[in-house]
């Protein structure tokens, strides 16, 4: 088998001279766009955005979409000709199939690799190694350990929780002057505004160095972890704005994740990752994010920014 480090190449033009062809698969989802908009930015790289659902050439971004099925190996073959490197946010657990996460990204390993593609930019998870009972944290290793098998060079990011989600309701709950918490106050886990995290994917695509080849890269803030009590006072003291904690218990996750997966994988997964929170492991570990990316942002940057895009402060 071929070991990654002897096929690593720095990203700079494409075998014929032009930019490197960018594709990213999840181009549609909330962070996937936020990735796309990055791309379509750089001069440097020629982006194409993969989705289930006919889309038009985007003019304004130059941004050629293409259709693609993670479930359907064919036209994976098909969007990967002449791909340089691929970019994968994409997953099914959220709202449709934890499959998707498994066999998907099964699937986009093998293309990419009957395509030689030069680098796989992989959206994975902090700390997911520890996480098996996690089925979509899980899934993220099996993935990554594909991707290293496969023998095409790779960039694993890795984040930790999202500050803000599509549906922000932890915005909702700070307007209406609450914060509600997991579990309990003090155990700490790391976090990242996805405007940031989809800046650091990108620039992961774009970077010519052979340095950035072949790294998991976990992102971050620069102070650390943070509890839910300290993310409601900084937040508190931000807006200005007293903030009752309201917090749900441990006990509750740990009496309803296994009758809750009768109905719902969704439910039983997302009960599963926050009694992994409880663990005190889900916290990212910056050195090499400030290596590739910069300094990475501060609590209070990031939740500055994000108070502002939801029109708080
Ligand atoms: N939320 C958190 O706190 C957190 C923390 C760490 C990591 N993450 C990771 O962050 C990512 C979230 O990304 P997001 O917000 O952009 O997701 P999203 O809004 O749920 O969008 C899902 C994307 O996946 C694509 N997709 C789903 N099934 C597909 C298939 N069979 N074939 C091709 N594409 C498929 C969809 O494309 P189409 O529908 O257009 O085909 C869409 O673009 C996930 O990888 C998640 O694991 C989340």
């Amino acid at each position: 088998m071929t070991k990654p480090q002897d096929i690593a190449q720095p990203v700079g033009k494409g075998q014929s001279g032009e930019p490197k062809k960018v594709l990213l698969v999840g181009a549609t989802g909330f962070l996937g766009a936020k990735i796309l908009a990055n791309l379509a930015q750089d001069t440097s790289v020629k982006v194409s955005a993969m989705s289930r659902k006919d889309r038009p050439f985007d003019a304004a971004t130059c941004v050629e979409w293409v259709r693609g099925d993670l479930m359907d190996p064919a036209s994976l073959d098909k969007v990967l000709a002449g791909v340089d490197v691929v970019v994968s946010s994409a997953n099914g657990y959220m709202k449709e199939s934890i499959e998707t996460d498994f066999q998907g990204n099964r699937n986009l390993v093998d293309a990419a690799k009957r395509a030689g593609v030069g680098r796989f930019v992989f959206l994975s998870i902090v700390a997911c190694e520890k996480a098996v009972d996690v089925p979509h944290f899980h899934a993220k290793k099996v993935a990554e350990d594909l991707i290293v098998e496969s023998g095409v060079p790779y960039i694993f990011v890795r984040a930790p929780a999202f500050l803000d989600q599509s549906a922000d309701y932890v915005a909702d709950a700070v307007k209406a002057g609450r914060f509600y918490a997991v579990g309990d106050k003090t155990t700490r886990w790391s976090y990242v505004l996805t405007d940031d995290l989809a800046a650091n994917l990108a620039s992961a695509a774009s970077n010519p160095g052979a340095e950035i080849v072949n790294q998991t890269i976990d992102i971050g803030w620069r102070d650390g972890p943070k509890s839910q009590e300290e993310l409601a006072r900084i937040i508190s003291h931000l807006l200005n704005k007293p903030l009752s904690i309201w917090t749900v218990p441990w006990i509750v996750f740990r009496l309803l994740a296994r009758p809750v997966r009768l109905f719902s994988e969704l439910g039983f997964d997302l009960m599963q990752m926050f009694l992994f929170f409880r663990k005190g492991e889900f916290v990212s570990e910056i050195s090499r994010q400030e290596q590739f990316f910069g300094p990475a942002p501060t609590s209070r940057d990031a939740i500055a920014r994000w108070a502002k895009a939801n029109s708080l402060i």
